[in-house]
């Protein structure tokens, strides 16, 4: 048996890749402790600038392993608890990684697996993966995934897609919010890339305070965050990354941060 997480690093971008094809990269306990530590480690490194998360084999991720799941009827509630909150305390650690988390879809991600694509912040998908919150199909509920399902599809398609547990396709993943890009499977890497190479011509404090700003406000009502976001301009404007964007701009070259 392989090491459940294989992670790379090229440059200031890390990859990290679900490696557990034969059960689709369903997750066990082993791979959700390696996901959670990932996510921690990468959130306190300081030149990481991106992140990819894709899976080996034919697909993405199947969710939960069923396997593992079905054997917990011999576990206490307690141990049930505990290993439950250990499944939310790796998604939680994954959405608030700093850095941009991009999703490379392929093959299928379903449930727990959906839950994962619900954590990046950039998604694309291969034009014939299959997606859905299949566990209503299992007699079990998409519960841990359902804050972050919920951030980005909205009440509505939860209601429709949550109480059937039918699967779709990648353009209707697309259409609810959970997809940004749908290509053929052999673009998939080039279309990451293109999204990678777009963070990595930003300013890296400026894409982090992007991502934190999102969270701070996303739900709120302008008057009661627009000191917070008036604070946020006027510092970023004199930060060092601030004057640098800006006057590479108006000198006509290449921030120092950029790279190619
Ligand atoms: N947990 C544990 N094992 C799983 C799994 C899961 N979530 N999903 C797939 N597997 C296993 C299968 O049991 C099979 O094992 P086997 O080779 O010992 O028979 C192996 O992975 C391959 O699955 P298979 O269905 O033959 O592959 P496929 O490529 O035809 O289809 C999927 C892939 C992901 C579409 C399909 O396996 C599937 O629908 N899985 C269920 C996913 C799901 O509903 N997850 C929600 C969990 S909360």
């Amino acid at each position: 048996m392989g090491q459940p997480l294989i992670i790379r690093r090229e440059g200031h971008v890390e990859h990290v890749v679900l490696n557990r094809p034969d059960v689709r990269n369903a997750f066990n306990p082993a791979l959700i402790e390696a996901l959670r530590v990932w996510a921690v480690s990468a959130a306190a490194s300081t030149d990481a600038r991106a992140a990819v998360l894709s899976g080996a084999g034919k697909a993405f991720c199947a969710g939960g392993d069923l396997a593992a799941m079905s054997a917990t009827v011999d576990a206490s509630r307690d141990e049930n608890l505990e290993d439950a909150a250990r499944m939310a305390a790796m998604f939680e650690a994954l959405d608030h990684l700093p850095i941009p988390l991009v999703g490379r879809v392929h093959g299928a991600a379903l449930g727990g697996g959906l839950g994962l694509a619900s954590v990046c912040d950039i998604v694309v998908a291969a034009d014939d993966a299959v997606f859905g919150f299949t566990e209503v199909k299992l007699g079990i509920v998409p519960s841990v995934i359902s804050p972050y399902a919920l951030a980005k599809i909205g009440r509505s398609a939860a209601r429709e897609l949550f109480l059937t547990g039918a699967r779709f396709d990648a353009a209707r993943a697309r259409e609810i919010g959970l997809v940004h890009a749908v290509v053929p499977e052999e673009r998939l890497d080039e279309t990451v890339n293109r999204y990678v190479s777009e963070i990595l011509s930003a300013g890296p404090g400026a894409v982090r305070q992007a991502k934190a700003l999102i969270r701070r406000v996303a739900g709120r009502p302008a008057g009661e965050v627009s000191v917070f976001t008036a604070e946020t301009l006027a510092d970023r404007r004199v930060s060092r990354e601030g004057q640098e964007g800006m006057r590479a701009f108006l000198e006509k070259r290449q921030a120092s941060w950029v790279v190619r």
